[in-house]
């Protein structure tokens, strides 16, 4: 056998000659289009497609839940999208790349959770786990999936980072617009027109998933239900949260919680941050034996109470920790703020860190985590060179490090038959099956508004958490916007804002909140559409029918200091999504005595007054201080508790009907802890508006499947049609 110097001589010497036999006048050729690999498209479920080349690394969807099979049956099959012989792929010593086509008029959306604009085209991302800002395409989770609006997504399967060119850049070979002289010519653009997605990685290969479909909402659906559906958070998840100073002691907790009782306010979820800890940055892991003495007592006196807590940790791991003996071995060769790394990769990391988990907090009712900084910045995470001791690429460790601890807990909880709802600061690819919310250090409100409908293209929730306010208007805005996202938290801890620190609002904040919570029956249900059919709770406006985006340019002409290539701005509606199958929301930020809404086709109803509002059109309103505009489609049935009182068992329900179309609706219920609804544990109520003989509207309802966790009576409220 020959020696490994000997044999690598010989591939260098073939190398040598095929590169001789490939250059004719001295120079490396380029690769053409067409002398690019075409892509093997195999089709693996209706409507999905498969294909791959070269090797990869760390698998993303090791991290995410199984296909949902007899759901993606359910939305039928529907042909492949794009011509199959214009997909292309290429390797190179250092990159994979991939070249989708992409049609003149295709809109691109999503790549996960984005602050700024929905439509991706003609801009360049680079798919970094990150903390927020600076390159495009830096953010907590930069999921590699394109949703087209011609009715299909791309999902590039890779755990290093995609760099992603959106219909930007010409290839030579390419079909190539019009050449214009920019002297002389008019709409000459520094981006002109391409035909093609091309997205490569630093790697030696990836996969690609083609999900096609009949509108954008089928394709996230598919998408969704490829990774197992969305979740259903435990009721009280969908309550409100509060976090604690992080210096304060279990006494403190009790005082503020009488506050809140003394205030009227709801709580159901006490948030501890890092102080809980004996030590922190980096984590002991370890309960503070000064501020929480009996941490058991503490917990259970809370869920006595009916109130959840919830734990606030970054997973570097420090020596004082009680578990760092064990997981040391572990740990990557790089710290961050000096406490050690541990390597999710390895099983027995995974095992020790679980377990710590399990006996200090789990056990005695701790009832999730929030998981912060396992995006970071450069500056305070492990550098791209760092080691592992399983191996595993520093880079797809990142990119991945939020996933895998959201997979490793998600497993424990499912295996202790007990739903949870978590926070946490990074996912990535198939993020819907996983019981976490994720938010920001990033503060700008409308910045928020476009996150939560960024998200729905990802399989992300977000949630717009409160952290402070200059002023009690700022104040109520962002509590009518958070009120009406995946998790209702203040999260002004270090502000000591509590929702009554502005007097002016505070009674608007409290009907913001319990309205809110009576609208859990409708929420809770379109949690339930998300785990059985994909559909996200909350959604973008490009996800809806009868939605015309209204995009236009923002007209910004040349200036040779600060915009020399004539550049213009893309202006598109950001500031409005659907929650559930028909509530429009349209939050109001600081300072707006008007706001413009674009309605869908189709007739639209003032949520408060039943009153119309317009159909296909863009219509201006005059806000109001106390409330967040809401607007209902044309027949919706919305499920609310009529009180919300969690003391009281009371389940009666006020069922709305807007505008004059019969519709039928699906409420679904199930006893909100555990997941039994797996095993058939759930209750489906057909709530049916329908004309009579004399063409009025009448409402019933008719228990599909009934168990103990059906709602009580039923008071049907007619809100545009009076009786
Ligand atoms: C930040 C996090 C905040 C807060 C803080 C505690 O990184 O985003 O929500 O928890 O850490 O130190």
């Amino acid at each position: 056998m020959k020696r490994k110097s000997e044999r690598s001589l010989f591939k260098s010497e073939l190398l040598l000659s095929l590169l001789i036999l490939f250059c004719s006048n001295g120079y490396a050729q380029n690769t053409l289009i067409s002398e690019m690999d075409e892509l093997k498209w195999e089709k693996i479920m209706p409507g999905i497609w498969k294909a791959s080349f070269g090797e990869m690394g760390l698998n993303p969807m090791d991290y995410a839940s199984a296909p949902k099979t007899d759901a993606i049956d359910a939305l039928g099959d529907s042909p492949f999208p794009f011509a199959q012989d214009a997909s292309r792929s290429l390797l190179t010593p250092n990159r994979a790349s991939i070249r989708l086509p992409l049609s003149e008029t295709e809109q691109i959306y999503g790549l996960g959770l984005e602050f700024e604009g929905i439509n991706r085209r003609s801009e360049v991302y680079t798919l970094k786990v990150d903390h927020y800002g600076g390159t495009k395409g830096y953010t907590h989770a930069p999921v590699p999936f394109y949703i087209s609006s011609e009715g299909y997504g791309v999902l590039i399967n890779s755990s290093k980072r995609v760099k992603i060119h959106v219909g930007v850049g010409n290839r030579k070979d390419s079909k190539l617009p019009e050449r214009i002289d920019r002297t002389t010519g008019e709409n000459w653009s520094a981006r002109p027109l391409s035909d093609a997605v091309e997205a490569s990685v630093e790697g030696g290969g990836m996969e690609i998933f083609v999900f096609s479909g009949q509108t954008t909402l089928e394709v996230v659906q598919r998408y969704n239900l490829f990774f197992g559906g969305g979740i259903i958070p435990p009721k009280w998840g969908l309550g409100f949260w509060h976090r604690m100073h992080t210096e304060s002691t279990d006494e403190d907790v009790l005082k503020e919680i009488q506050d809140f009782e003394e205030n009227k306010f709801p709580l159901d979820v006490i948030g501890l941050e890092p102080g809980w800890q004996s030590f922190a940055y980096p984590g002991s892991f370890d309960w503070d034996s000064t501020r929480f003495p009996d941490s058991k007592n503490f917990v259970q006196t809370l869920d006595k109470k009916g109130i959840k807590v919830n734990l606030w940790e970054n997973p570097y791991v420090a020596p004082v920790s009680t578990m760092y003996q064990d997981i040391s071995p572990f740990t990557g060769s790089h710290t961050v703020w000096l406490g050690e790394v541990p390597d999710f990769t390895i099983p027995e990391a995974q095992a020790v860190f679980l377990k710590h988990h399990q006996k200090n907090h789990l056990e005695i009712g701790v009832s999730g985590y929030k998981f912060d900084e396992v995006d970071g910045y450069d500056v305070w995470l492990w550098p791209d060179h760092a080691t592992f001791p399983s191996g595993n690429d520093a880079v797809e460790i990142r990119q991945l490090y939020g996933m895998m601890m959201m997979d490793m807990f998600d497993r424990h909880f499912k295996e202790q038959n007990q739903r949870t709802y978590n926070l946490i600061r990074s996912a990535y690819i198939g993020a819907s099956n996983h019981n976490f919310v994720l938010y920001s250090d990033y503060y700008d409100h409308q910045g928020y508004v476009t996150a939560l409908a960024n998200s729905s293209l990802s399989g992300l929730l977000w949630t717009p958490e409160i952290r402070s306010a200059d002023s009690a208007e700022e104040w109520i805005r962002r509590f009518q916007t958070v009120s009406f996202s995946p998790l209702m938290m203040l999260n002004a801890w270090s502000s000591g804002k509590k929702p009554w620190s502005f007097p002016e609002v505070t009674d608007m904040v409290r009907n913001t909140i319990e309205l809110r919570m009576k609208l859990l029956p409708y929420l809770y249900t379109a949690f339930y559409e998300y785990n059985e059919k994909g559909i996200p709770p909350f959604r973008a406006m490009v996800l809806e029918s009868g939605y015309d985006s209204q995009e236009t340019l923002d007209g910004s002409e040349l200036d040779d200091a600060k915009n020399p290539y004539a550049e213009q701005k893309r202006l598109e509606v950001t500031d409005q999504y659907m929650m559930g199958p028909s509530i429009l929301v349209a939050p109001v930020f600081t300072g707006q005595k008007e706001r413009m809404i674009v309605l869908p086709k189709g007739n639209w109803f003032d949520f408060y007054t039943g009153e119309y509002a317009g159909n296909g059109e863009t219509i201006t309103i005059k806000t109001k201080l106390e409330e967040i505009p809401l607007f209902v489609k044309d027949g919706g049935i919305i499920p609310m508790l009529s009180t919300v009182d969690k003391n009281k068992s009371d389940q009666s329900l006020e069922v709305r009907h807007y505008g004059t179309k019969e519709n039928s609706y699906l409420l679904y219920n199930d006893d909100g802890m555990s997941f039994d609804y797996e095993r058939d544990e759930y209750s489906l109520t057909e709530l049916k508006s329908t004309k009579n003989m004399e063409g009025d509207l009448v409402g019933s309802s008719k228990a599909l499947k009934e168990n103990n966790y059906n709602y009580g009576d039923i008071v049907w409220r007619w809100m545009t049609v009076k009786h």
